[in-house]
């Protein structure tokens, strides 16, 4: 049996900077981040979203600028959110997000042309489309209907497939999506067509920066009807469990960082990839509190972004990826 203290002294691996160094878990690759962008029709748009500093609504032209200097630090994929500005666009059941002249159909072969090697991932939800900001249509109760929004949702994916995205990921959480979105997908010949599926994903607080930049925020009512609810742990697990039967070829857990025990249990019981989504008021909450002085930007950053990969992500959806260089370096 090992020795305690006073033989064995912890502090001796950690005595110097090159110890620490040497046994330190392997610094995350830039290849492991996925920047989520958002998109918005026209040219020379660039404008700062007030909720997120440091991100952008991009017109797919200056997205192509924006992402020079990330790709050349080794960033190597963007998840593209759309949306409508027509607020007369919007109808019951967000028809306008499978439009193969939305914001999102537009800018994948753009961006696919620009850079070769960039890896597209799209988001697939109708809640930016919807004129009530449910994640798709509503039952005469008033609950989102599911077996509607999953038809919906397939023929959204079947239209980011057609623009030339390497990958949908679904976040609308209803049941059965993903295997309502592979069998379309493979009926129209994209049986090449990653599916992600945001499997665990939570009603949470810590969406509100994203609503603010997507102006997808539900008019009436939350999504507590169709997202995890993080009271209830079994069924949160089932949730992924169900999305590997059906066919995803990845996980993930959303939020991540108040669901690293999520990360950590799933990550233990699948052999599919288990991607976290960093999301945006865990973004924005960093910074807000650096403004105040109660921390330091990018040590916080990066401090959160190890806790998210030694839990066992084995991707990181972040706001945080183009300021790889910052954090890490
Ligand atoms: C849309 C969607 C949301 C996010 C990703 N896709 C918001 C929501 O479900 O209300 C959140 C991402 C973030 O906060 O960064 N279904
Ligand atoms: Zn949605």
């Amino acid at each position: 049996m090992s020795k305690g203290y006073p033989e064995v002294r912890l502090r001796r691996l950690r005595r110097t900077s090159s110890l620490r160094d040497m046994f330190a878990m392997p610094t995350p690759e830039p290849s492991k981040f996925i920047w989520p962008v958002f998109l918005v029709e026209g040219e020379g748009r660039k404008e700062a979203i007030e909720s997120m500093p440091g991100q952008y609504r991009f017109s797919v032209d200056e997205l192509v600028k924006a992402l020079k200097d990330v790709v050349a630090i080794g960033v190597k994929s963007v998840l593209l959110f759309g949306q409508t500005e027509k607020e007369d666009s919007k109808d019951e059941c967000g028809h306008c997000a499978c439009d193969p002249n939305g914001v999102v159909q537009r800018a994948i072969p753009v961006l696919k042309s620009a850079y070769p090697s960039l890896i597209v991932f799209t988001d697939v939800c109708l809640c930016a489309y919807t004129s009530h900001g449910h994640c798709g249509p509503r039952d005469v109760d008033g609950s989102v209907d599911n077996d509607a929004a999953c038809d919906m949702l397939a023929r959204v994916a079947v239209s980011h497939a057609k623009a030339g995205a390497d990958g949908v990921a679904p976040s609308a959480m209803m049941d059965g999506q993903i295997a309502a979105i592979r069998a379309a997908l493979d009926e129209e010949g994209f049986s090449n067509t990653i599916l992600i599926s945001y499997s665990t994903k939570f009603a949470s607080q810590m969406y509100g920066p994203f609503r603010d930049a997507e102006n997808s925020a539900p008019g009436e009512g939350d999504r507590q009807g169709y997202q995890a609810s993080y009271r209830d742990l079994n069924t949160a697990l089932r949730e992924s469990e169900f999305d590997e039967q059906e066919g995803s070829d990845a996980l993930m857990v959303k939020p991540a960082l108040f669901y690293l025990d999520l990360i950590r249990t799933i990550s233990k019981s699948t052999l599919l990839p288990v991607m976290a989504y960093n999301v945006s008021g865990e973004y924005s909450m960093i910074h807000a509190a650096a403004e105040k002085g109660y921390c330091d930007l990018y040590a916080t950053a990066r401090e959160s972004l190890y806790a998210i990969f030694r839990a066992g992500a084995t991707q990181v959806i972040s706001y945080w990826a183009p300021f790889y260089k910052e954090i890490f370096s």
